[in-house]
Formats: structure tokens, C-alpha cells, sequence
């Protein structure tokens, strides 16, 4: 007997309207995440169904492990040039639609491939709405080569604008470091509110060993937030 675990359906109503988004010969980002794992499926099932031609960069080693085995082959980014569309999920969204990504790690590689798309569409369920971004820990990737001076220079980049309470934690998993898929740690941000992104945004970014944070300011051109009973909004 076989146990297969029902999709969240919220997930699931949103990753089938974003997948409904694609056509024939486009060229797509694919995201990291549950929710975006829902959409790679639902994708697999179109491209069956309907024999769709299509070129895919995934944002993940994870991703493009799922995308294989479910028959779409996955081309790295620089064969592919630039995409029509990634579809991603993410940890929270703004009524800016500014977002923070990265709760699974992969923000790095989801920011590029988002860079280098006409539209990145974002996928969730209604948790992820919030007014102010913030409460979910903000994840900075960071070399391993300087790791302590690198969290030592965001600590005194929060203290100037005035975060002194901000812990800063290092991701593990079990009793080791968690490793990105470029071999890069995390360091998470447990920020509480955020006031002003994009001074955090730049001040992160200007900090040597800092590889990437994981605000996503004016990136994302759609949410598509999906409904326990099945139907979605857009904002
Ligand atoms: C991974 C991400 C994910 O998109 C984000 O964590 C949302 O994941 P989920 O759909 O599982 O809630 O940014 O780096």
C-alpha cells in the first residue's frame, strides 16, 4: 500500500495557477522549497499532458534533483542566458511585494536566477503575508574564509542602526554548519521588524564575505497567495 502525502492545498492551488502561467517554449526559473516543489510537479504533469517544449535552470541542487527525476531536464543557467519567467516561493512578502527568502538556504542561487528573469512570480500560502517584514530570520550567506570577522562586521553594521538586540545565529544542522550548495554558511538575523530594507539591504551587501542576504526588493512582479479551500489572490 502506498502512503502518498496529500499536498498542502493552499500550496498546491498556488503553484497550479503559477504553473498555468507558463506556455509553450519558455525559458524557466524553478524554485526552491515545498511550495515551489508542488509547482515542479504540477509543471511535470503539463509538460506530459500537453508535450510542452520548454528550457529550465533550477535554483537549487535539490530542485533540479526533483525536476529530473520527474523527467524535466534541467540546463544550467548560462546555457539557457536569460528566462522568461521563475516561479519561487518565499518566507515572507510585504505589501510592497519586497520579500525574505532563504528560509531553506537557497537564496543565492534563487536571487541570480530571479535577476536574470523578465518576471519572477512568487508562490505561498496565506501565512507569508505580512504587513512589515522582519519576524522570520533574515539568512545572510557568508564565506567561510573570514567567518567570524564577516559576523563581527554585521554586528557592527546592525549596532549603527541601532539592531544592538538582533541576535545573529549561525545555521546548523544537527551540531555542524549548514552548507549552502556553493559551500558557503548562513548566518540568521533575527531581526523581529525591519524598518527600512533597503539601507539593511545595502549595508549588508557592502560588507566583505557577505555572499548574498535574502531580501528580495522589487524583484518579484506577482504573488500568487493560494487558499485552503483551493482558490487563489493575486496581489
Ligand atoms: C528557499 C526559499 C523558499 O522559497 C522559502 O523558504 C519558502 O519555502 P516554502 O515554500 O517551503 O515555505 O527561499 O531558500
Amino acid at each position: 500500500m502506498s502512503h502518498s502525502i496529500e499536498p498542502d492545498p493552499a500550496k498546491q492551488a498556488a503553484a497550479r495557477a503559477a504553473v498555468s502561467m507558463v506556455q509553450d517554449g519558455m525559458r524557466l526559473g524553478l524554485g526552491t522549497g515545498s511550495t515551489a516543489n508542488i509547482m515542479v510537479r504540477e509543471l511535470a504533469q503539463r509538460i506530459r499532458a500537453e508535450g510542452l517544449s520548454l528550457r529550465c535552470a533550477a535554483t537549487s541542487d535539490a530542485t533540479a534533483a526533483l525536476a529530473e527525476s520527474l523527467g524535466i531536464r534541467i540546463e544550467k543557467l548560462d546555457e539557457i542566458g536569460w528566462l522568461d519567467l521563475t516561479i519561487d516561493g518565499a518566507d515572507e512578502i510585504d505589501p510592497d511585494l519586497h520579500l525574505i527568502k532563504g528560509g531553506g538556504g537557497a537564496h543565492l542561487r534563487e536571487k541570480i536566477v530571479a535577476a536574470a528573469s523578465d518576471r519572477m512570480v512568487v508562490i505561498a500560502d496565506p501565512g507569508k503575508i505580512v504587513d512589515q517584514l522582519g519576524a522570520f530570520p533574515l539568512p545572510v550567506e557568508v564565506l567561510q574564509f573570514g567567518f567570524e570577522t564577516t559576523h563581527r562586521l554585521i554586528r557592527r553594521a546592525l549596532d549603527k542602526q541601532d539592531m544592538a538586540e538582533v541576535e545573529v545565529l549561525h545555521r546548523l544542522k544537527g551540531s555542524d554548519p549548514w552548507v549552502t550548495d556553493e559551500g558557503n554558511w548562513i548566518l540568521d538575523l533575527h531581526l523581529g521588524a525591519i524598518e527600512d530594507p533597503l539601507t539593511l539591504a545595502r549595508s549588508l551587501s557592502a560588507i566583505p564575505g557577505v555572499v548574498e542576504h535574502g531580501l528580495f526588493l522589487g524583484m518579484c512582479c506577482k504573488a500568487i497567495i493560494g487558499k485552503p479551500d483551493g482558490t487563489v489572490v493575486e496581489l
